[in-house]
């Protein structure tokens, strides 16, 4: 009775700090919206929404957690936990290794040693793992794709062909880094059906909610907190944690496991989604990019939850276990 009325203040406490930052950052208005992939700029730029869930499938929300954006990079996590969930991790590390760059995500760049993409989290690597989704043709490619997201989303996901179609006419650098990639034979010489495939990934269409509850699978080992369905192995699980909290925000990524300290993963659709092990999943969605490329609210926002829950993964006294 007293650990659920506990339970109970906590959530409660999370819930007002919550709707505390998210009211408190709403005037933040630094940054802009992507705009290399011209779709993504038409966004209205003050659209800001928080949202949790945790590993007892219990959430919270505050904004815009329904309304829909492009998941973007955020989907190469879930890519790379199917590439080694359905082939292993020694292929996956013949195609892209663990190790951060310090670079851009989109720096046209090999391990020229390891003869692979850094990591799988950058353009290259994603793009090296995207190849690895089996089919005869595109089409039931794209099939295995939505269908692993219905497995963590409860749906079927929608697709923004808008922004697909304007990340395909713009998508002339992922092209190179395609061919480097066919060039180096790290894969397949399919690349133009890839990069459609990887195009379409991008502009797969969620909520923060929804990213809250990938999150929280991923922070339940795999086990989704609402279905109970194993969606991906603890030791995948436990590959997908970490490769977000070495490489997830690309070149802030050193910055962010040291002030935030929470395995991550951004996009450019404005989306951050945070998996606080064995606890839960905090996502952000706000549309204003820095440098980066990661949402500048979004990371206020983990800012100031980690400090304020001691959600850091090395945080000794976590008041959440
Ligand atoms: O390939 C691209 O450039 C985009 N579809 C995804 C990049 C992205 O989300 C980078 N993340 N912050």
């Amino acid at each position: 009775m007293a650990e659920s009325a506990d339970r109970e203040r906590r959530v409660e406490w999370f819930d007002r700090v919550c709707h505390d930052v998210h009211r408190r950052l709403s005037g933040l208005d630094d940054g802009e919206p992507a705009s290399y992939i011209p779709e993504l700029a038409r966004v209205d730029p003050d659209r800001f929404a928080i949202a949790a869930m945790t590993v007892d499938g219990e959430s919270t929300a505050v904004g815009d957690q329904d309304h829909p954006f492009t998941i973007q990079s955020i989907s190469k996590l879930l890519l790379y936990g199917r590439a080694l969930e359905t082939q292993g991790r020694d292929a996956v590390l013949r195609r892209a290794g663990v190790d951060p760059t310090g670079d851009p995500f989109n720096a046209i760049e090999l391990d020229e040693l390891q003869h692979r993409a850094p990591n799988p989290m950058v353009n290259s690597g994603a793009i090296a793992v995207t190849d690895m989704v089996e089919g005869t043709d595109l089409e039931e490619r794209i099939d295995a794709v939505l269908t692993l997201f219905e497995r963590y989303l409860g749906r079927r996901p929608d697709v923004d062909d808008a922004v697909c179609s304007s990340e395909y006419a713009t998508g002339n650098r992922n092209r190179a880094i395609g061919y480097l990639l066919v060039d180096q034979g790290i894969v397949s010489d399919r690349i133009e059906e890839t990069l459609d495939l990887y195009f379409m990934q991008c502009s797969i269409l969620v909520t923060a909610a929804d990213l809250a509850m990938i999150g929280a699978t991923i922070a339940n080992s795999g086990i989704h907190p609402t279905t109970g369905e194993r969606v991906v192995g603890p030791q995948v699980a436990r590959d997908m944690l970490t490769v977000a909290l070495t490489c997830g925000m690309y070149d802030y990524a050193g910055e962010w496991a040291y002030t935030i300290g929470i395995p991550a993963k951004s996009g450019v659709g404005g989306g951050i989604v945070g998996m606080i092990p064995g606890v839960g999943g905090l996502a952000v969605y706000s549309p204003r990019l820095d440098e980066h490329g990661n949402s500048v609210r979004g990371i206020r926002v983990f800012e100031e939850l980690s400090q304020e829950f001691d959600l850091h993964v090395f945080d000794s006294d976590r008041p959440w276990n």
